[in-house]
């Protein structure tokens, strides 16, 4: 039985604890103050004749400075009533008029058909391995080869092939498997006319698409013919594969990467590839889409400062900067993103081949900062010999950095800008000029076009945050980890979340690094020992709200520890967007006196309140179809087909084989 997230916290929204207190003990009048909700009594859990027992009403907390006992609504009835968690919830259900939602019997199903599709994705890919070493798969071998990937690279990347007629769906039928499921899988697909299903892939070299976790979810299918109209055929979405959230080889590079490794993104499929077997491991790809937010967020996970590789043409560079516009509102404190640029008409794979790993080494090192491909794509090619002309820049670069939502962040961006724009203007290498004189010149106040839009709002954004809502967020992060790690059977369930979790403590990064490498063992708690020594578990679990945490006190009670963690990441999750909707206000406010202050306060809690619900619809509507074009979701998988066959033959990407 789960509830939905949010219940528990509407529960104790609604409910007095003086009063659930209240009808168990009598309150000492003397001691207690009812209008400020400060209400004293004699401990109902231990024996004494002083009232040490302490109500909260509004905070909705008891403390016994007697038998230390502590909690909320539930715990004491829990306690009082002899029930367990789940009793106690119904009964204050009850109390606050709050009907229980009936367990959800949709979301086991749905849980099971996404295990039985793992499953048929599993034999696809192995039996498209098995169809490679057939003599039909002749010309898939030379090609292969023609392209340097030894026979032990193909066993590494699990490499296929599907034959010119097909053939995965009756084997798969005739294993057992169920038509629907293979359809579902994105292996076949369905005619319009309601004909029988036929094989999707046919006649292609098949790459296998794991996720982060190594199970099978989808397949690139690339053509031999360097003519075909769709050089590469992706499976469509399922309820498996995700493509905006999802990167080609994700498992071992964030594996890689926690190792050592530079994380590198490249285009292709065949880039990675390369670039891996040449010793650098920790590279992914999009999946056929442009980079999505989603994607630049679970790069982030992996590493601080991944580096895109991407090809060195027209398109990759348009990608380059799309991947700007996407990554500047997201930047954070230490997260950021380094450029290298390939030679011209060169991708990753091409180099290596042409010049070793050692110049795709040296492109690494290379690599620009984000702001350096920003202020070249405004400025290159162009002439700024007129004030109108300069000014015009200063818009388009105003525009840019006002796209970036950390106001620190914004603000260095703005330094950075100036010093480049200095030396654009003048003639003079910034650093030469970091001078106090310089800084004279640079900071006069209002004449600065920097100024206005960039100049931190000193102190209100720390009020608005507060540095009480960041210990709270802290708590959180150590009681959702210590849950993980006491019953890591969970993991799992809670996936998504645990992938896209922020630690902000260091310690609780390791911690949750270390849980993201280990993710599927049972043994958790020794594989994190394994990693980062006895201390910073020592010091996760000493913390007392850990040590009072729900599922530690309660071992071996799966329900409670699943609850605990749909509740805590929920609130985690709300309480950021509330957060940065604030800050986003008060600075709104300190620029023009504003109006829609209120206004927007309210939408954020509205916000708050639908995370809260666990509701994501806003974000799943769109996604990048494979040229880059936004489009409804569920338009995708019909454009897909056609997109590749239309937008490819036309010749939209560079025609390369
Ligand atoms: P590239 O053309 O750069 O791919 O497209 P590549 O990996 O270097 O391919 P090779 O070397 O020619 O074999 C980059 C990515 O764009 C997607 C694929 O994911 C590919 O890896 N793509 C490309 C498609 O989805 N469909 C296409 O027709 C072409
Ligand atoms: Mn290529």
């Amino acid at each position: 039985m789960s509830l939905p997230p949010g219940f528990l916290d509407e529960l104790r929204t609604r409910l007095s604890l003086g009063q659930v207190v209240g009808r168990k003990v009598m309150w000492d009048q003397r001691k207690s103050n009812q209008g400020k909700g400060d209400l004293w009594a004699s401990c109902p859990f231990h024996q004494e004749k002083s009232a040490s027992f302490h109500v909260d009403d509004r905070k909705g907390f008891y403390y016994c400075f007697g038998c230390h006992a502590k909690g909320d609504a539930i715990s004491f009835v829990r306690e009082t009533e002899n029930v367990d968690f789940m009793e106690a919830v119904k009964i204050l259900a009850a109390e606050a008029g709050m009907p229980i939602p009936e367990r959800d019997p949709q979301a086991q199903q749905k849980a099971d058909h996404r295990t039985q599709l793992i499953d048929v994705m599993e034999q696809a890919v192995q039996w498209h391995r098995l169809q490679l070493q057939t003599g039909g798969a002749a010309e898939a071998r030379d090609y292969l080869a023609r392209r340097g990937l030894s026979p032990e690279a193909q066993t590494r990347w699990e490499i296929g092939f599907a034959p010119t007629n097909g053939g995965v769906l009756s084997h798969l039928t005739g294993k057992g498997v169920a038509q629907k499921l293979v359809v579902d899988a994105g292996l076949a697909a369905e005619s319009d006319r309601g004909g029988a299903p036929y094989d999707r892939f046919r006649g292609r070299i098949m790459f296998p698409i794991r996720d982060a976790r190594g199970r099978a979810i989808g397949f690139g299918g690339r053509a031999m013919d360097p003519n075909h109209p769709a050089k590469y055929y992706n499976s469509p979405e399922t309820a498996l594969f995700d493509k905006g959230r999802s990167l080609f080889n994700h498992g071992p590079a964030r594996e890689a990467a926690g190792k050592g490794k530079p994380l590198i993104v490249a285009e292709g499929y065949m880039d990675v590839i390369a670039l891996a077997e040449a010793g650098f491991t920790a590279t992914v790809a999009p999946l056929g889409t442009a980079i999505t937010e989603d994607q630049l967020r679970l790069l982030w996970r992996v590493a601080d400062e991944p580096i895109i590789a991407l090809d060195g043409d027209t398109a990759g560079l348009r990608a380059a900067m799309r991947v700007i516009d996407i990554a500047l509102p997201l930047l954070e404190a230490g997260k950021s993103l380094r450029f290298a640029l390939m030679p011209e008409g060169l991708d990753p794979d091409d180099l290596i081949k042409a010049q070793g790993a050692g110049a795709m080494q040296k492109l690494l090192d290379a690599a620009i900062p984000m702001v350096q491909l920003l202020w070249r794509r405004e400025t290159e090619g162009k002439v700024f010999d007129s004030p109108e002309r300069r000014a015009a820049l200063d818009k388009a670069l105003r525009e840019k950095i006002k796209l970036i939502a950390d106001p620190s962040i914004r603000n260095h961006y703005g330094e950075a800008i100036k010093d480049l724009r200095w030396a654009l203007f003048k003639g003079a290498k910034p650093a030469a000029r970091r001078g106090a004189e310089a800084h004279r010149r640079w900071t006069p106040g209002k004449q600065d076009p920097w100024k206005r839009e960039i100049a931190p709002v000193a102190g209100s954004k720390m009020s608005a945050l507060g540095a009480g809502a960041m210990d709270e967020d802290h708590m959180r992060e150590a009681v959702i980890l210590a849950t993980l790690i006491t019953v890591p059977a969970l993991a799992s369930e809670f996936e998504t979340a645990i992938e896209q979790m922020e630690c902000h403590d260091p310690t609780y990064r390791d911690i949750h690094a270390s849980l993201l490498r280990h993710f599927g063992t049972m043994a958790l708690h020794d594989a994190i020992r394994g990693d980062l020594g006895e201390m910073p578990l020592e010091k996760l679990f000493g913390q007392s709200h850990v040590a009072i945490s729900p599922a530690l006190r309660r071992p071996g009670e799966t329900e409670i520890a699943r609850l605990c963690l749909a509740e805590e990441f929920a609130k985690l999750t709300a309480r950021r967007g509330h957060a940065r909707e604030i800050e986003d206000a008060v600075e709104d406010l300190s620029g023009v006196a504003d109006e829609g202050l209120t206004w927007r306060l309210a939408q954020a809690s509205a916000a708050l309140d639908r995370a809260g619900r666990g509701d994501n619809e806003d974000r799943a509507e769109y996604e990048l179809g494979d040229n880059g074009a936004r489009m409804k979701k569920d338009e995708l998988s019909a454009f897909d087909q056609l997109l590749s066959q239309i937008d490819f033959a036309k010749g939209a990407r560079r025609p390369k084989s």
